[in-house]
């Protein structure tokens, strides 16, 4: 039998990293973020001045990325880019604008597909991003979209920033969460969509808790799980 996969896709600011974490941990399944996996091939072509107009390019450096995802001492995520701690210039706005620009990208996409692949081992997968129901686990027994109004992204975004000590306008924020949406749903590769057997879950007004137990609920019913 495949080892199980459940795909957890949306926009950004939905809510779908801290949900895709917590059903990992609660099945002691694997996490794959492929999210970081663009941010981390923007970061490195930042570094080694990649041209950003340059697919091929950017391809052959995303199939090169020596990539390690772990924890740091306090249990919470870390990630390695040769031997580097990057974890928190990963999260910056400016990554995420190059990881938008790199991921509509046909090749750099492709360069991906395999190494998110490999992500796939037993006892099973959560796997976090836009188009991991669509394209790279079209057989996944379970597929999630995650939603949320932007203008509780936006919130959320605004808050989690004012916890680190950054103070955003919360009318910038919720302008660059809507270009960033317009981006990744109107590009011509994997534009963001829910996969047609996805099911739709909005999680404005709703606690972390009761959306991940939704999530674990619908995947206990799932065939195949
Ligand atoms: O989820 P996260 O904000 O880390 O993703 C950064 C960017 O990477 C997104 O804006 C999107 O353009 C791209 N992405 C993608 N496909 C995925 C995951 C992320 O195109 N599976």
């Amino acid at each position: 039998m495949s080892v199980p996969v459940i795909a957890i896709d949306g926009p950004s600011g939905s809510g779908k990293g801290t949900i895709a974490r917590r059903v990992a941990d609660a099945l002691g399944y694997h996490l794959l973020d492929s999210g970081a996996l663009y941010r981390l091939t923007a970061l490195a072509a930042r570094r080694h001045d990649v041209d950003m107009g340059n697919p091929e390019a950017l391809a052959r450096l995303a199939r090169s990325l020596n990539i390690e995802f772990g924890r740091d001492g306090q249990g919470g995520e870390m990630v390695l880019l040769n031997y580097e701690d990057v974890t928190n210039e990963l999260r910056t706005e400016e990554t995420g604008a190059g990881a938008s620009a790199v991921a509509a990208m046909g090749p750099v996409r492709e360069a991906l597909l395999e190494l998110q692949k490999s992500f796939r081992k037993p006892p099973g997968l959560v796997a976090d991003g836009r188009d991991m129901g669509t394209q790279v686990f079209p057989d996944a027994v379970l597929k999630v979209f995650l939603t949320a109004s932007a203008e509780e992204r936006a919130r959320r975004r605004h808050k989690q920033l004012k916890d680190k000590g950054i103070d955003v306008s919360l009318a910038a924020l919720s302008r660059d969460i809507e270009d960033r949406d317009r981006r990744d749903t109107e590009r011509s590769v994997a534009p963001l969509r829910p996969a047609e057997d996805a099911r739709v879950l909005d999680s404005s007004g709703q606690s972390i808790e009761t959306v991940t137990n939704t999530v674990l609920d619908w995947a206990e019913r799932c065939d195949g799980f």
